[in-house]
């Protein structure tokens, strides 16, 4: 036997004996594996599970997510981040709708094709869902073949993404794509973890250059990321009545179709002192009393290539100025009803329960 053939007899032999049985793992459908490969793109397992069970018994084919309307898909990935891929999904379903009939796409061009799918997911579809020779390439891809072959080539460059795509085609096991895809992944997903890879048990260790080494950690390599911006957004919970003021996101920028309260984005950390001089904040509340009913909020909130500083002011009002009518007043009851990111998800959290009003007996 080859090398080859041995080392991916020896791997989906591993697969089969210790693979963690997943849904999308027992179903050719299409759709289905389309949805997981998209929440697990950004998701860890654990995590995307619940919101793939969720997803799929509420659009259970993409008939059905065509249909939905926009806020409900993404009311369906509240909590999620990275909400593009939710807006993606539902173009895409319609795209599927108008496009294909109704039938998803059977080859790799078509699947490719599908907006929101890269490179990775149409290789992921095409050989979980058809059987079809396509090498997925992922973090954990990266990882186990940066490892075996010991490779310095940085990962984040597009020498990197190139030498990265040929290997994982010359290894892939043509017989069995599907079987093979996963299982590499796997192996990522539960030994060759970036911190403390588990060689001695791992099935592979044999071909192992890094493990051979003694360095399997050092491994893979990256050029080096960009700086991370720091944001400071104020959020100003302003509560008139029963009612609070809300706002979709609607400019290119993170969160966008999502809801939030009131926001004043400012360079830097502000006090409560200093966002009350701001130009914005005084055309806010021009002409009403402002009461400061709770203890601001505060989080420090990290996404991918963000930092976020946010403060939540709980606020009230007995009448509203003219420069609130530019936000939608709905009942604080029904806040519920909206897709909010999961940094005001972490204020519900906070107040305790999310559709109660804060306690009004603060004081300094
Ligand atoms: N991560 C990405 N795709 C996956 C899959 N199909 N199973 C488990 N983890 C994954
Ligand atoms: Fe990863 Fe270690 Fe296995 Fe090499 S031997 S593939 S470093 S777990």
């Amino acid at each position: 036997m080859s090398d080859k053939k041995h080392l991916a007899v020896r791997l989906e032999r591993w697969f089969e004996e210790n693979k963690r049985l997943l849904p999308w793992r027992e179903t050719t459908d299409p759709y289905l594996i389309w949805v997981s490969e998209i929440i697990l793109q950004q998701t860890r397992v654990a995590q995307g599970l619940d919101y793939y069970n969720r997803f799929v018994a509420r659009f259970p084919d993409v008939a059905a997510l065509a249909d939905a309307d926009e806020d409900e898909v993404l009311k369906y990935w509240e909590g999620l981040g990275y909400y593009s891929r939710a807006r993606n999904m539902h173009a895409a379903a319609r795209q599927v709708m108008h496009d294909f009939g109704g039938r998803f796409p059977d080859t790799y061009e078509g699947i490719r094709s599908i907006k929101g799918v890269g490179d990775y997911t149409a290789a992921a579809i095409a050989s979980f869902a058809y059987g079809l020779p396509h090498a997925v390439v992922d973090g954990n891809v990266y990882r186990v073949f940066s490892r075996l072959f010991a490779i310095d080539t940085p990962i984040d460059t597009t020498a990197g993404h190139k030498l990265f795509a040929a290997l994982a085609d010359e290894w892939l096991d043509r017989r069995r794509p599907d079987v093979y895809n996963q299982a590499v992944m796997e192996l990522g997903a539960l030994l060759c973890l970036p911190r403390s890879p588990q060689c001695p048990v791992c099935p592979l260790s044999e071909w192992c250059e890094a493990a051979a080494l003694g360095r399997p950690e050092a491994y893979p390599v990256k050029q080096g990321k960009s700086e991370v911006r720091p944001r400071y957004f104020n959020y100003l919970v302003i509560h008139c009545d029963d009612d609070v003021f809300i706002s979709r996101r609607e400019k290119r920028d993170i969160w966008r179709n999502l809801y939030e309260f009131v926001l004043i984005e400012s360079e830097g950390a502000l006090s409560m002192e200093e966002l009350q001089q701001t130009a914005s904040y005084r055309s806010l509340f021009d002409g009403v009393e402002v009461k400061v009913v709770a203890r601001p909020f505060e989080r420090r909130h990290v996404l991918s290539h963000r930092v976020i500083h946010a403060v939540f002011y709980t606020l009230e009002i007995d009448k509203a100025s003219p420069r609130l009518a530019s936000y939608m007043r709905v009942p604080f009851a029904d806040v519920k009803h909206y897709a909010f990111a999961r940094l005001t998800g972490l204020y519900f959290d906070h107040l305790g329960q999310s559709s109660r009003r804060p306690s009004l007996d603060w004081e300094e």
